[in-house]
């Protein structure tokens, strides 16, 4: 079997907001988003993985390598446009062979990670296997109508949804796929939908079977999702994650759960509650109060702030008597605030914007 993670689209979108570079490179409890998908792949069993690449690609290579940090062998391959998820898995046939596949869309992630689908597709019988989860606003996904455990229809975000079940972003495959997708045509959004291939795949006859996900599942494509990834992946990650080297600072800074990069300076009065985590060479300055589900990438500097519930990207930069909740700063953002107290307030900050006098 092999694996096919998809980095590729619109790379760059965290609607409605831009970061520079590319999606899947964005941090979730300071590790690049797509990490989790090659990690769950690499779960399964799987030893060779292709990466596909989209218009914005800065940075996967450099980040992923030859895959053999994570027990994989990585190979890459382009989609230059971003013509549909189908058009994506459709140009890695030479790379499938004729195995059985697992696409992972690179900016999903499972708790239960992609085994209760791979497990399920090898139980036999089966010539593909989805993954279905409920969801409060179904038009955003593709939607899965059942009748039991049969599929009825499937369709990409419908205006007018026939369940509230959504088509989760991991599906196994075998080759049989292959001659439907060549055939798809663009849809109403312009893409080719792979919804719309296991559509086809179901009104042929052939087997495809259902697993309802357990466990969290986010699609990380609006800020609240993204943040709401970062709070469940900071919450369940193992206490061994978890390192408290803070030999030199006063027990009570550190409460719960918290990881600290090499480097990273804490001043005694501030507090840091987990589960959070620090990168390297960051700056902690006095009065300052982290936590908990603080993600803080590597360079932030934060001064006299509080900060919960977000995702600072490396180099940001908050100064003065702010509370932020549910916020992300992107890289080198800068928020200044003036000499009044400031908050609680939500900020969804682009990388290098700048905030000053709040
Ligand atoms: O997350 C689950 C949903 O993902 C499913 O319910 C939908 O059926 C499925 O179409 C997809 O919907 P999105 O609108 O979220 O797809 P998005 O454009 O965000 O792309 C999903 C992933 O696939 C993302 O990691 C980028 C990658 N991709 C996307 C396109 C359009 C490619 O690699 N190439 C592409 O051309």
């Amino acid at each position: 079997m092999k694996g096919l993670l998809l980095a590729g689209g619109y790379g760059t979108r965290l609607r409605p907001l831009t970061f520079s570079g590319n999606k899947h490179m964005l941090p979730i409890a300071n590790e690049p988003m797509l990490f989790y998908g090659l990690r769950d792949l690499a779960a399964v069993g799987l030893h060779e993985v292709a990466i596909v690449l989209g218009p914005m690609r800065e940075g996967i290579r450099e980040a992923v390598g030859d895959g053999r940090s994570f027990g994989l062998t990585v190979t890459y391959l382009v989609q230059e446009e971003p013509r549909g998820i189908a058009d994506a898995v459709r140009r890695a046939r030479e790379f499938v062979g004729g195995e059985p596949c697992v696409v992972y869309l690179g900016d999903n992630l499972l708790e239960s990670g992609a085994a209760p689908l791979v497990q399920r597709f090898e139980r036999g019988g089966y010539s593909a296997v989805i993954g279905a989860a409920p969801v409060d606003d179904p038009r955003r996904y593709g939607v899965v109508e059942l009748d039991g455990e049969r599929i009825v229809s499937l369709a990409e975000k419908p205006t007018e949804p026939r369940s509230s079940l959504a088509l989760v972003g991991v599906y196994v495959f075998d080759p049989r796929i292959f001659p439907i997708l060549d055939r798809l045509t663009p849809s109403a959004r312009g893409e080719l939908e792979i919804t719309e291939a296991l559509d086809r795949l179901v009104r042929d006859g052939a087997p495809v079977g259902v697993e309802r996900i357990r466990g969290f599942w986010k699609d990380t494509g609006r800020p609240e999702d993204y943040l709401l990834a970062n709070r469940e992946v900071l919450a369940s990650r193992p206490p061994t994650y978890f390192t408290r080297p803070g030999a030199a600072l006063p027990a009570e800074t550190l409460r719960g759960p918290v990881r600290i990069g090499a480097g990273t300076a804490v001043d005694p009065t501030a507090r840091i509650e987990g589960p959070s985590v620090l990168g390297s060479g960051v700056v902690v300055g006095p009065d300052s109060v982290l936590g908990p589900f603080a993600s803080i990438g590597d360079g932030a500097r934060i001064s006299g702030a509080r900060i919960r519930d977000s995702i600072l990207m490396e180099r940001a930069r908050v100064e003065g008597p702010v509370d932020l909740r549910d916020s992300i700063l992107g890289r080198d953002a800068q928020v200044v605030a003036g000499t009044g107290s400031i908050g609680p307030i939500s900020l969804i900050a682009g990388d290098a914007a700048r905030l000053r006098g709040l």
